[in-house]
């Protein structure tokens, strides 16, 4: 039986312009128009310097966008404080940011921001998916490694139960192992809560099995929206083509 699709998506995005720091072009991006529904797994791909973390940090409010509609559950942004909107929409960041203290600190932090009661069970249990149960939560978070740091950065985002969490590259300084558990914490997260995610990643075995979506951007645009089996079985144009191939034979994408 298929799903039905709710009316509302929970992001909806119309003509997002961002304009370009810099003479090359106008636009770092323009005409970026989709929308987000629960549990919608996207892979968002192109080569560097696209605007993939820049579009993470808009559709979270960490950055502004210079023209086009950004609704959250159809509310414009403008009516929502960004404060309130992050707790819906998660963004955990490529390189993870701490504050100088300790590691359990960092853990609450967001629940101390947002005024809400902080889930100990829920942490520790999350701790423990990420291979992190035995980390001394009391020393100073200055101290974790770049991964540490990002599992934990992933846990204090997870404590919050969004509906949205943007990803950026967040297994990148993981080892193998610490790589499938976040994989597949996130899997079950996301079918457990109905959360969508959309996950920057360069690597392209996990875009296939993490996604069901891909938006791959390219000429200054969010050039494709399609299902993730779509787009690696039979690429759009010369662009997806050239970008599988160089990604295929392990070049810098
Ligand atoms: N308004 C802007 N906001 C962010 N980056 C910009 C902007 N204008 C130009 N740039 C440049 O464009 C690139 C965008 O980078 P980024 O969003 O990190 O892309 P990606 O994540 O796809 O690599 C950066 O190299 C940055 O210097
Ligand atoms: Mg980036």
């Amino acid at each position: 039986m298929k799903e039905s699709i709710p009316l509302q998506p929970i992001l909806r995005v119309e003509n997002l312009r961002k304009k370009y720091v810099g003479l090359d072009r106008p636009w770092l991006f323009e005409q970026v128009t989709t929308d987000v529904y629960p549990n919608d797994r996207i892979a968002l791909i192109g080569v560097s310097g696209q605007g993939k973390s820049t579009l993470l940090r808009i559709l979270s409010r960490l950055d502004k966008h210079d023209d086009g509609v950004l609704e959250y559950s159809g509310v414009s942004y403008e009516q929502v404080d960004p404060r309130e909107w992050r707790t819906h929409i998660g963004y955990v960041a490529q390189q993870a940011v701490m504050i100088e203290e300790t590691v359990d600190d960092n853990l609450r932090l967001y629940s101390s921001l947002h005024q809400k009661t902080y889930n100990e069970e829920l942490a520790h249990l999350l701790l423990e998916k990420v291979g992190l149960s035995t980390l001394d939560l009391t020393q100073n978070a200055k101290s974790l490694s770049g991964g540490e740091k990002q599992r934990i950065a992933l846990v204090r985002s997870l404590l919050m139960q969004p509906e949205v969490l943007l990803l950026d590259e967040i297994t990148a300084s993981l080892d193998q192992g610490s790589k499938k558990r976040v994989e597949e914490l996130l899997h079950d997260w996301a079918d457990t809560h109905q959360t969508a995610m959309i996950w920057v990643t360069h690597d392209l075995e996990q875009a296939r099995q993490v996604s069901n979506r891909v938006w791959f951007m390219a000429q200054g645009t969010l050039l494709h929206d399609q299902g993730s089996t779509e787009f690696f079985k039979y690429p759009a144009d010369d662009e997806v083509a050239r970008f599988l191939n160089a990604a295929g034979e392990g070049r810098n994408i």
